[in-house]
């Protein structure tokens, strides 16, 4: 698996991982306590129009110089994270973990966790102290993450919040 920076041109490929996932259980943020919840979800494919809605927000990001790699097997891209460059938080001193992806058939091998450290590494040469991270609440993302030592984020930012209200924010210290 080779794993590399992303050109440009390159972006739209990103919308040829598999997404498909079933998805048993999601969690809620309710009290301040993290509840996970049955709620059965069977995602096929990447939604509707997903990817015309929101190929303009990555080319935008890359643009002004955010951080794209890809995990290739042969000539297929299998997986992609993508790391923000525009610093948020009240100390401006945190950068968006804003895609992480790995196709259906290549998880649970330690890719998700290859892409989420080349992330970190490139936010840490970046002097960044910590990743946000908008999850999408199924069982399996947030457990990903609260295995990687992300944790409920102490500080909400309103506008990452406000485009994606159910999913659970979260951060990353970075050693
Ligand atoms: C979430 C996702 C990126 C994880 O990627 P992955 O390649 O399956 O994860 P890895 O195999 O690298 O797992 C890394 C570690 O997390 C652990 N882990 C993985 N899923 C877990 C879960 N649901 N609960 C607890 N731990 C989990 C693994 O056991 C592994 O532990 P180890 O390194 O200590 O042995 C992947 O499942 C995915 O793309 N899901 C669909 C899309 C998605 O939700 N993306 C995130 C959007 S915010």
């Amino acid at each position: 698996m080779l794993i590399r920076r992303l050109a440009r041109d390159e972006i739209e490929n990103i919308w040829e991982i598999d997404r498909s996932e079933i998805i048993g259980k999601v969690y809620y943020l309710r009290d301040g306590r993290l509840t996970l919840e049955v709620e059965p979800y069977d995602m096929r494919a990447w939604p509707q129009g997903e990817a015309k809605l929101y190929m303009p927000f990555l080319y935008d990001c890359f643009d002004r110089g955010g951080t794209f790699y890809g995990a290739f097997e042969g000539l297929e891209m299998v997986g992609a994270v993508v790391l923000e460059s525009k610093f948020i938080g009240r100390k401006k001193d945190q950068l968006q973990l804003k895609f992480l992806h790995v196709g259906n058939e290549y998880r649970k091998m330690g890719l998700g966790r290859a892409l989420f450290e080349k992330a970190v590494d490139k936010a840490r040469e970046l002097s960044a102290k910590r990743l946000y991270i908008s999850a999408t609440p199924s069982e399996n993302t947030v457990g990903f993450y609260l295995h990687l030592g992300c944790e409920l984020t102490k500080e909400i930012d309103q506008e990452l919040y406000a485009l994606e209200p159910k999913d659970i924010h979260l951060e990353y210290r970075i050693a």
